[in-house]
């Protein structure tokens, strides 16, 4: 029997990064998480060994070159492969343009945007050289479609990524690797329950009401997707934003 292949997940200690992890392992997949947020991450790790799954857990911020580069050569050296990684870890911090310094800007873009790139360079080598392999990145509809009033500096980063998608996408799929894009709507995680920086308890009930699929959605909703992007039953699939969203996208609003 082949061994289990391996997903390494950026931002899986809580949120649509967790559910992922979880998710894969529970599809037979080897899953290493990494996560700013360590007791986070081992708690899912723990969760997943203890339902007989097998998982891992790595300190990895996504703003560090360093981090990215040595988490990703030993996750190569022990289990010898990365056969998907999900680049998932974001933040959502809402300012208003009048407060918007040069410094709030870099943090977001350089979590949001430049912390994808950071980790792909890293992983793509060895996808590239095995031929084989799956990104997903997580983009978001205020990315994708919408605009956000006091969070410019995320739109622009979430845009971004799927420019940064595209571009990898097009230069690994001559050697058989896959790039591809998740944009979820209203995910009930703590950033979107974030009265600071989102819509808060109260703004998500509102939201609820206004998906065509009557609810906003949940963060495996999301996963299940990524899974999807990540398996061979979407070998043919390179170069994609799947929006999910539950018809949001297509609304009036
Ligand atoms: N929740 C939504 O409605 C929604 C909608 C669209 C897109 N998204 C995107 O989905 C992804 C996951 O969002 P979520 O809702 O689960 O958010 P969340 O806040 O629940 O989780 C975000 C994760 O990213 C991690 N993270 C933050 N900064 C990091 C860093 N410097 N290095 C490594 N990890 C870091 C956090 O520790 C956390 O584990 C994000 O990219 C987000 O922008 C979410």
């Amino acid at each position: 029997m082949s061994p289990p292949r391996t997903l390494l997940v950026t931002g899986g200690g809580i949120g649509i990064g967790r559910a992922t992890a979880l998710a894969f392992a529970r599809a037979g997949w080897h899953v290493v998480v990494t996560d700013i947020l360590e007791a986070n991450g081992q708690a899912v790790v723990a969760q997943i060994v203890g339902t007989g799954g097998s998982a891992s857990f790595a300190t990895l911020d996504v703003r560090s070159t360093g981090q990215a580069d040595a988490v990703v050569a030993a996750v190569l050296a022990e289990r010898g492969a990365i056969d998907a990684l999900v680049l998932n870890a974001g933040i959502a911090h809402k300012v208003p343009l009048a407060q918007l310094s040069d410094e709030r800007w870099d943090d977001t873009v350089d979590i949001d945007l430049k912390g994808m790139f950071r980790v792909a360079r890293a992983a793509l080598p060895s996808m590239r050289a095995r031929r084989s392999g799956a990104v997903v990145c997580l983009t978001s509809l205020m990315g994708v479609a919408w605009g956000w009033t006091e969070h410019v500096h995320y739109s622009a980063a979430k845009s971004g990524v799927i420019g940064l998608m595209r571009g990898l996408a097009a230069e690994v799929a001559p050697d058989g690797v896959r790039v591809n894009a998740v944009s979820p709507g209203y995910v009930r995680t703590a950033q979107l329950l974030s009265a600071e920086h989102s819509l808060g308890p109260e703004g998500v009930e509102l939201a609820a009401a206004r998906v065509p699929l009557g609810r906003v959605g949940e963060p495996e909703d999301i996963a299940d997707v990524i899974l999807f992007l990540a398996s061979d039953a979407a070998r043919y699939v390179t170069g994609q934003v799947i929006v999910a969203d539950g018809g949001l996208a297509i609304m009036p609003q």
